[in-house]
């Protein structure tokens, strides 16, 4: 997206709906994951990159009580009075920026927000462009960009940080679904032509540059998810259980990342098939992860290609969050001149690949990958070449 493009267009659609022109417009992007998957909630190591999809969120203050929000790709309007918000998201795409008003209102940021302000309230309109459903975290670019126009509503400013927690809180209590930290995070501290990586519990992230000589090349299988409640909680649930387990022996461990592959060795036959296989997919994909930044600082982008082939294996076999559209996906990938790595990136079950790929290489391997995809399955998927970007901003 070009931020400032868009910006201006929205600032005019927001003036044509609400008759007025924005305090400001702010921007978040979606991301897509390099490797680390699900291994943000077990405290462990992830490295994702902001992409140059976003959304725009345009805000003006009112002063009639009420929160009204606009959403340009739905062409819909949802208001409440600011003393009548529901307490709990209905499953709509306004669960988002509404999750994001009540979580601020409860850390008492509340100025011009609050219930009692009978004089207070807000017109936010909003738009998007990363592709909903498909892993690239289209809801938490929803929730940073609301994040910050309500913020700017409130004239408070927060850190990256502590927004990406407030964010989350958002997606688990309100939208109810029970994410951890790394989309919110990477949308509010991208950087660009850089992926992060980030210790999901000490929430302490280093860049790791991605060599220009490389293309992001993004496929999208096409095939749609839904992290509401779903397989994506039951997976949750399973790693739990696994902590627990391991816990019972050695107390320490307090989230899966204190794990190691021997505890599992040794205490993993106490546990249910499927517990394990989850337990050792995230003990082993955070290690990945550290090790996948440490090969890209030095360079070693064949050792890089190999922890990305490895993780989708353990993707798709250990913790099952793989389909056969991805799957195949994967392989024609393998196939392709010039590509580094290829894997299933995001919460899985559907969504998009993720393509390191050489860039003199990148386009004809997009053609090739989406040809030979389409012949296979009668999808025709979208191929996107992207770029790691900035994380959130106030664009105007
Ligand atoms: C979704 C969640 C993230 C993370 C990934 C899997 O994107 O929102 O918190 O768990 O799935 O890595």
């Amino acid at each position: 997206m070009d931020t400032a493009k868009a910006a201006a267009e929205l600032a005019a659609t927001h003036q044509e709906q609400f008759g007025e022109a924005p305090i400001g417009v702010f921007a978040a992007p979606g991301r897509v994951n390099l490797i680390g998957e699900h291994t943000d909630y077990a405290g462990g190591f992830v490295m994702p990159a902001a992409i140059d999809f976003a959304t725009v969120a345009a805000v003006s203050r009112r002063m009639d009580g009420v929160a009204s929000v606009y959403s340009v790709n739905f062409d819909k309007r949802v208001e409440f009075a600011l003393d009548a918000v529901p307490p709990k998201g209905s499953h709509e795409w306004s669960d988002y920026p509404f999750g994001v008003l009540e979580v601020l209102r409860a850390e008492g940021i509340d100025g011009g927000l609050g219930a009692a302000a009978k004089q207070g309230g807000f017109s936010l309109s909003l738009f998007g462009d990363v592709p909903l459903g498909a892993g690239l975290s289209s809801s938490a670019s929803i929730e940073v960009a609301t994040m910050l126009a309500l913020l700017a509503v409130a004239g408070v400013e927060l850190p990256g940080p502590k927004m990406a927690l407030l964010a989350q809180r958002a997606e688990n209590t309100y939208v109810g679904a029970n994410c951890g930290i790394m989309d919110q995070f990477i949308a509010c501290c991208g950087k660009r032509d850089s992926a992060l990586l980030l210790d999901c519990r000490s929430l302490e992230s280093k860049l790791a540059p991605i060599p220009t000589n490389l293309s992001l090349v993004i496929c999208n299988t096409m095939v749609k998810h839904s992290h509401a409640g779903g397989e994506y909680n039951t997976r949750r649930a399973e790693v739990e259980q696994a902590t627990a387990t391991l816990r019972s022996h050695r107390p320490e461990i307090a989230l899966l990342r204190d794990a190691t592959p021997a505890d599992l060795e040794q205490w993993g036959h106490e546990m249910p098939l499927n517990v394990l296989k989850r337990a050792r997919h995230i003990i082993t994909d955070s290690l990945r992860a550290e090790a996948a930044a440490a090969a890209l600082e030095r360079g070693d982008l064949e050792a890089l290609g190999q922890l990305m082939a490895e993780a989708h294996a353990s993707y798709r076999d250990d913790f099952e969050a793989s389909c056969p559209e991805a799957d195949l996906m994967v392989e024609l990938a393998n196939q392709q001149p010039g590509l580094v790595g290829a894997r299933l990136t995001g919460g899985g079950f559907g969504g998009c690949t993720v393509n390191l790929v050489e860039e003199q290489h990148a386009r004809a391997f997009g053609d090739a990958v989406a040809k030979a995809y389409e012949q296979q399955t009668g999808i025709k998927p979208d191929v996107f070449q992207c770029h790691a970007s900035d994380g959130a901003k106030k664009v105007l």
